[in-house]
């Protein structure tokens, strides 16, 4: 049994479409349900309710072995940063990255790709991203939000 979230979002809703075609066994989270393909409803089990909430996703993997997890983009207008929706929306156990290695070569995945997954875990966790400091000559004059407010409003709104 595989458990789905986002299943009517534009990458769920792809994934769900491929396990219902392999003939998996299938169980998604919906916040609301009517909105689902008839397709889905036919052969999907469905938890209503929202994979932010504990209870839902406890009593949408009982039983389950996978899970596809997805968090959701914040909502437009969402006053926080993307970082604090992300982590709120996020519960997450730190495991170390030989067991990640060593996890994802029993379920199948290449030498090659965990090897390349821990390496890059490692790059990530020894500040990779935070290299290049963000300042006037490394990033954009204007936020993307700005860009919106000034280029694209009115253009598309004359
Ligand atoms: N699509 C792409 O090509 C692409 C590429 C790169 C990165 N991403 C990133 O991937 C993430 C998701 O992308 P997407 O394109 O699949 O998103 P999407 O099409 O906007 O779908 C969002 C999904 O999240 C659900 N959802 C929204 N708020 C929720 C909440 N509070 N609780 C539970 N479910 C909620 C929606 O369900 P409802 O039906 O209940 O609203 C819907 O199924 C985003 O962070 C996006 O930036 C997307």
């Amino acid at each position: 049994m595989i458990v789905i979230t986002t299943p009517t979002g534009q990458i769920g809703r792809q994934v769900l479409d491929r396990v219902l075609d392999s003939g998996e066994a299938v169980r998604v989270i919906a916040r609301d349900p009517s909105r689902l393909p008839a397709r889905v409803r036919a052969r999907a089990e469905v938890v209503p309710g929202s994979h932010g909430d504990a209870g839902v996703i406890t009593k949408a993997l009982a039983g389950a072995d996978r899970l596809f997890w997805l968090v959701p983009p914040p909502p437009f207008g969402h006053p926080g940063s993307a970082e604090r929706y992300y982590l709120d929306f996020t519960r997450y156990r730190q495991v170390a990255v030989a067991d990640r290695q060593a996890a994802m070569l029993r379920r199948g995945a290449s030498q090659a790709m965990a090897q390349a997954m821990a390496d890059m875990t490692e790059a990530q966790n020894n500040g990779i991203y935070d290299a290049e400091p963000r300042g006037p000559d490394s990033a954009a004059a204007t936020s993307f939000r700005q860009w919106c407010h000034d280029t694209l409003k009115p253009a598309v709104q004359p």
